[in-house]
């Protein structure tokens, strides 16, 4: 099968739902160097860095652009934790702020917050294969692997939303999601804070 280039505009595309692969089509890779500022225990990612795991891969599909288009994107987590933190992406606001997003679980165990930007509520919803997550505008939105394999979703958005990822990345989110006892716990980021420094 002819493998496709980023530039071209295609009808169909094949992916992977076990490796989040699309055929032709380049992923960006995130390890720990790169979003090791989004976990709270900082001692943790210290010792892990040495390691830099790789945390996710993003392959965006953005061949259309302009009034009405859609730009979409496969995303894959891997297993792990940060300390007691499980891996998650950096998360971002929509440039676009009214813009909202549907996630399409595919494979394994997740969960996402989501963090209105104006009331700061932030609660976590499942996403898991087959189902899916809705993600208003104005909600900065975050994707959290809480199982023990990959976890693979799609995400799917107005062409003209754009990635804010500075806004997050100055207050990072008001919830965690850590392992306590074996099973995921959301805890409010500034008591888990308090709890490491114990
Ligand atoms: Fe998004």
């Amino acid at each position: 099968m002819p493998s496709t280039t980023q530039s071209e505009r295609v009808d169909a595309l094949q992916f992977d739902p076990l490796s989040g692969a699309i055929p032709g089509r380049a992923p960006t890779s995130r390890h720990l160097a790169d979003v090791g500022a989004s976990f709270a225990d900082e001692q943790a990612c210290s010792r892990l860095l040495a390691e830099n795991p790789l945390i996710y891969q993003v392959t965006q599909v953005e061949d259309h652009d302009g009034e009405g288009q859609i730009h979409y994107g496969i995303g894959i987590i891997m297993p792990g934790k940060v300390g007691r933190e499980y891996f998650l992406t950096k998360g971002h606001l929509h440039a676009w702020r009214p813009a909202a997003e549907v996630y399409i679980g595919l494979r394994g165990r997740g969960m996402m917050l989501l963090e209105d930007e104006h009331t700061g509520e932030c609660r976590a919803v499942p996403l898991e294969a087959n189902s899916t997550v809705y993600v208003p505008g104005h909600t900065a939105h975050r994707t959290v692997n809480v199982g023990d394999e990959p976890l693979v979703y799609w995400g799917i958005l107005s062409s003209a939303a754009g990635h804010d990822y500075g806004t997050v990345g100055e207050r990072n989110f008001r919830k965690v999601i850590v392992e306590q006892d074996g099973e995921p716990v959301v805890l409010d980021r500034e008591e888990f804070l308090r709890e490491l420094e114990a």
